[in-house]
Formats: structure tokens, C-alpha cells, sequence
């Protein structure tokens, strides 16, 4: 809204949980809502997108579409008729991650629902990242958790997939599943990351992160300011300790 003044404002009616409200002209959805009045405590999160908390469904005037998006990052339009979504019911399996192997069966039995989809395709059209839905179940089904695990990436856990669903699959707690068995299971285990986990037990930070937390603000942002950024891209000796200099 910038520095304009009440009076200025283009205001624009729209209804919200069939209520109308004038709002502001260019607020997101979130915003409009919180200008009507509304004090989000569920249904909103980081405000920035990669949440997943604020899920909404809306029609537009004179348009007979269900159009889905983040109420962060759609923009309010006039005559728009919303709704919420700040959780949506669908059923999670329960598994000690330790206990369980990656291996299809493993998602075949956890979610037999997997089998259930209709290959109609609302969930992609629904997804306000644009995750290719029915695609990953598609490569789940062929029991290929690692390809499912990447075509889901984008995924913030919204719910607007199951929402949709004609055969009322979880796709999202299904997709989360398969990211972790590819994750924790299936990708190879990084030397780097086992090397600088033995040397942050070995408490070779320890000094470092002392001298931190002494420093006053102007001297953090000095360290912020003089940082070596990303060493290691592209060096294949990289060595974490030695090159960052992080360690006297
Ligand atoms: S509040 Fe987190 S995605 Fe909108």
C-alpha cells in the first residue's frame, strides 16, 4: 500500500467465507483477509510461499472455476469468493522410519489408497507449485521411489492435492514418504558431511562459535560481510575444515 492514505486506496469488494469486505486493490489474499479483520492463527506461516499453512479456494465473478492457490501469493482480485483451507483431513500413515525399508512394497502397504487414483489429473491441476501430482503417484505405482521423490521436491504439504482427489488418495503424506526413504535411504551418504559431523564432535567449532557469540553486532556483521561463500562449488579436494579457515 506504500504511503497512500485510506482515502486514496483503490478499494475492491470481495467475500470472504461468504462475507464481503472492501479491501485495499493488490493485497494478497492473506493481507485482504487480515484487513477484513481476520486474525490468522492457523491457515498462515512464513508468509512466503514454502509453507504449505495457507491453502485457499476461490471463484472468480461470473467464472464457474475452483481455482486454488496460496493465500501469500495471490493477489486479491474484485469479486472474488474465498475460502480457507488451513488444514485438510487425510490419512497419514504411521511407521517407525528406523524400521521400515525403502522398497515399494513398503509404500504399497503403508498407503494402499496409491492404487485408488483414477489418473484424472485434478491434483496437478490443483497444485499451486505446479508438482506434476499424478505423475509421482504414477512413478510411485511403478514402484520407482527415487524419480516419485524428485517429481515431488516442490511440494509444501498443503493439502490441495487430497482436496481434489476423486479417489480420496493422500498424495502429499504418500509424496513426503517416498522423499524420505529416498533421503534417508537410497542416496548415497555424503563423506563430507560425516567428516564435518565427526569434527563438530571432535569440538573443533568450539573456540570458533565462542568467539561468536563474544562479538558485538557491528563485528558479526563484519564476519557476516567478509564470509567466504560456497568453497567448495566446483573443487572436487575441497576439504572443509582446512579451506574455510575456520578452525585456528
Ligand atoms: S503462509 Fe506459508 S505458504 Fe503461505
Amino acid at each position: 500500500m506504500g504511503d497512500k492514505k485510506q482515502d486514496e486506496l483503490q478499494m475492491i469488494p470481495v467475500y470472504i467465507m461468504g462475507k464481503k469486505y472492501d479491501v485495499p486493490a493488490e493485497l494478497t489474499i492473506m493481507k485482504a483477509m487480515e484487513y477484513a479483520g481476520y486474525q490468522l492463527i492457523r491457515g498462515c506461516g512464513c508468509r512466503g510461499g514454502v509453507c504449505g499453512a495457507c491453502a485457499t479456494v476461490y471463484r472468480k465473478a461470473g467464472d464457474y472455476k475452483i481455482y486454488t492457490g496460496l493465500a501469500c501469493q495471490t493477489v486479491a482480485e474484485p469479486e472474488m469468493y474465498l475460502a480457507q483451507l488451513p488444514f485438510y483431513p487425510a490419512n497419514r500413515a504411521t511407521y517407525k522410519f528406523d524400521e521400515i525399508e525403502a522398497q515399494a512394497e513398503t509404500i504399497f502397504a503403508l498407503y494402499p489408497e496409491l492404487f485408488r487414483c483414477v489418473a484424472c489429473n485434478a491434483c496437478t491441476k490443483v497444485c499451486p507449485m505446479d508438482v506434476q501430482v499424478m505423475d509421482y503417484i504414477a512413478e510411485l505405482k511403478r514402484g520407482d521411489i527415487e524419480k516419485a521423490a524428485k517429481t515431488s521436491f516442490d511440494c509444501i504439504q498443503c493439502g490441495l492435492c487430497a482436496s481434489r482427489c476423486m479417489g480420496e488418495l493422500p498424495q502429499y503424506h504418500i509424496a513426503q514418504l517416498a522423499r524420505r526413504l529416498a533421503g534417508g535411504k537410497l542416496a548415497p551418504r555424503s563423506e563430507h558431511m560425516a567428516e564435518i559431523v565427526r569434527q563438530i564432535n571432535d569440538g573443533a567449532f568450539d573456540k570458533w562459535i565462542a568467539d561468536l557469540k563474544a562479538m558485538d553486532q557491528d563485528q558479526l556483521k563484519e564476519v557476516y560481510s567478509n564470509r567466504e561463500m560456497e568453497p567448495h562449488m566446483g573443487d572436487e579436494n575441497w576439504r572443509p575444515k582446512e579451506n574455510r579457515g575456520l578452525v585456528s
